[in-house]
């Protein structure tokens, strides 16, 4: 069955299973027709070098032109994207506060949040008919969606009001009577207990920067509750493709049926299975006349059609890739960009 192009298209995997590439080529394959933006959350980067993005251009929207076709691409980098949601919201103290400076290096745990934040943010500018997105392997960045929940709570609860109230108090007190009494009467005896400890290991200037990041991320808190609506339109089968990646490298396919069943209640189930790099094409070509080579030709070939078989009965659409004989990366893109168009063509 062709497919149908979604206004959301997500590459997910296990580590080394061709996300990027395949992610890379799905963009180029819809370019032509396509208001096309390629997003990478993967923090090795690999886009980069095969593209020929510059280390300024990271965080920045890039128009890139490969093999004559041209597309836009985006490395997340989260300092850029709180930068622009400073700008956008006019919230400067977003982009200076020490402690979100700290959560928003590479790993510092707001890199999935911040990366739904600008896929939002970009596809409300109106520039985009489709947003690729290719994520870090493994199941984190699932696990990351599925946990998007607590978040939304986080900006229902009343602490943050308090933490607001609180941080009125003792701007007007100055630094110096950080007031634990207003502590004592509305926060409860954990948080307390916290912020008292923490006042003791780090100082009260530490407490009153972890106030203000409270308070502006809670000022920020549209550019937040946007992004997390995301969330639901990724679970939408019409607004959103996923991918599911895998290789016929030995123990991949394991990987990928593990993954989707740890992410069942997200990926919805109209997903399609990518199994990369098959050898079919290649074997049927090959025509060894030596036994041993038979023997071997034959144990690969018996050996691929039984995983087909096994993955066509687990999921509801298997795409196959063919592992495509030549060292350079930019060989693979461009095959696999031919591979996605004989995809969509197909009825
Ligand atoms: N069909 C293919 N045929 C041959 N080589 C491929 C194919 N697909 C991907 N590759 C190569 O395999 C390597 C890994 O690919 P890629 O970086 O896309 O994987 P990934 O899943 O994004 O990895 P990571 O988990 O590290 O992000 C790259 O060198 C890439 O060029
Ligand atoms: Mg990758």
């Amino acid at each position: 069955m062709a497919i149908t192009t979604k206004s959301f298209e997500i590459f997910c995997g296990t580590g080394g299973v061709g996300k990027t590439t395949l992610a890379t080529s799905r963009a180029l394959s819809l370019a032509g027709e396509n208001r096309v933006l390629l997003v990478t959350i993967d923090p090795a980067k690999r886009l980069k070098d095969l593209l020929g993005l510059r280390s300024e251009d990271m965080g920045e929207v890039t128009r890139i032109t490969f093999e004559g076709i041209e597309l836009d691409a985006l490395l997340m980098s989260p300092e850029k994207t709180i930068t622009r949601m400073a700008a956008s919201y006019n919230t400067p103290d977003l982009a200076s506060n020490r402690i979100i400076k700290v959560l928003s290096r590479p790993y510092g745990g707001m890199n999935e949040i911040l990366s739904l934040v600008e896929v939002q943010m970009q596809f409300d500018s109106g520039k985009y008919d489709v947003i690729v997105l290719d994520t870090p392997p493994g199941a984190h960045f699932l696990d990351f969606l599925e946990s998007l929940g607590k978040i939304r709570s986080f900006f229902d609860q009343n602490f943050v009001e308090i933490f607001n109230y609180l941080g009125q108090k003792t701007a007007n007190a100055g630094k110096k009577v950080f007031s634990f009494n207003i502590i004592n009467k509305v926060i409860s005896g954990g948080v307390k207990k916290l912020l008292s400890y923490l006042q003791k290991v780090t100082g009260a200037q530490f407490i009153d920067d972890f106030i203000q990041a409270i308070q502006i991320i809670y000022q920020s808190k549209e550019a937040f509750l946007k992004g997390l609506s995301l969330q639901d339109r990724l679970k939408e089968k019409s607004q959103c493709n996923w991918f599911l990646v895998t290789s016929v490298e030995q123990g991949k396919p394991q990987e990928a049926i593990e993954l989707r069943s740890h992410a069942s209640h997200f990926i919805h189930e109209d997903h399609y299975l990518v199994l990369n790099k098959c050898l079919e094409n290649e074997l049927r070509d090959w025509s060894p006349t030596d036994n041993k080579l038979k023997n071997f030709k034959s144990s690969l070939e018996q050996r691929e059609s039984l995983l087909k078989t096994k993955l066509r009965e687990s999921f509801p659409e298997v795409l196959e890739f063919p592992e495509v004989t030549s060292i350079s990366p930019k060989d693979h893109i461009q095959h696999l960009t031919q591979n996605w168009k004989k995809h969509a063509s197909q009825s």
